[in-house]
């Protein structure tokens, strides 16, 4: 591991425009469940066709709502984890570091990255679900709700209010995706942390940057699609491996 750090770091050193690209991963040591991982996978315990489709909301908006809403008060009592301070650290040395994530949550913000690009939406940025009008975050209850929840009603023409996430079938946010996409083709680094890469199109923006010379660099516990294409694969969690990282890049 201390020869993979090493050239890692190195790798992390010489970089000028590096993109940092994560995925649930990041935030589970801040007690942010994953989707897919084995026993903690949130899509283990529920089914996704049933609370993270437009059918799914329309069919129970008050299921959808509840439950995104318990994800939310679940965010809102996490706190950044030294991954999340190492990326920021990461960009605080390297200004040009774009962060692009696939994670709802705020943690990156809260952790001191500026502006991460947002390839699946926000907890925090509701909207209407007729006329996309921007609805404004609930008050934080005490405790998580307890099951199916309302939605609120739009100001504006009183259809229900959704999640401001990124749904299966659903586009992802094209600003968004252009930004991710031109960032990884001019990047000379592309490290991936907490991802399984198996959600399309994000899972293409490693393989963006590879495909033009980018070497990748992996954090994460477990074997990914990404592991036959990264230069460098740091098998660890990322609260542990991206400080080491750091370390290693920049020692003292
Ligand atoms: P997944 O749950 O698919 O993958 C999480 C990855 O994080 C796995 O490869 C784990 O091995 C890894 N991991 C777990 N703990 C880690 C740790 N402490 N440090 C580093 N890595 C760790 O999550 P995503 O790849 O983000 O989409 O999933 C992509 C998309 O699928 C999500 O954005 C979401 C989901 O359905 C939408 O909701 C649209």
């Amino acid at each position: 591991m201390n020869d993979l750090l090493a050239e890692a770091g190195r790798l992390l050193a010489a970089a000028r425009r590096p993109v940092v690209f994560t995925g649930a991963g990041m935030s589970a040591e801040s007690g942010v469940p994953t989707f897919r991982d084995a026993q903690t996978g949130l899509w283990q315990r529920y089914d996704p066709e049933q609370l993270a489709t437009p059918a799914a909301f329309h069919a129970d908006p008050a299921l959808v709502w509840g439950w995104y809403e318990g994800r939310r008060h679940g965010v809102r009592r996490a706190r950044p984890n030294p991954g999340h301070l190492a990326v920021a650290a990461i960009q605080a040395r390297l200004r040009k570091t774009v962060v692009i994530t696939q994670n709802v949550d705020d943690l990156h913000e809260r952790g001191g990255v500026g502006a991460p690009v947002r390839l699946h939406g926000s907890l925090f940025a509701p909207r209407c679900s007729a006329c996309g009008h921007p609805a404004p975050v609930p008050g934080d209850a005490p405790e998580p709700p307890a099951g199916p929840l309302p939605p609120p009603a739009c100001a504006r023409c009183a259809a229900p209010v959704r999640p401001g996430v990124v749904w299966f079938g659903e586009e992802l946010p094209a600003q968004a995706l252009a930004a991710a996409v031109e960032a990884a083709s001019r990047c000379d680094l592309l490290l991936t942390v907490g991802t399984s890469a198996l959600v399309h199109p994000a899972a293409e923006i490693p393989l963006v940057a590879t495909r033009l010379g980018a070497p990748v660099v992996q954090v994460n516990p477990v074997p990914t699609p990404l592991d036959t294409v990264c230069a460098v694969n740091l098998r660890g969690p990322a609260g542990e491996v991206l400080p080491s990282l750091v370390r290693a890049a920049w020692p003292g």
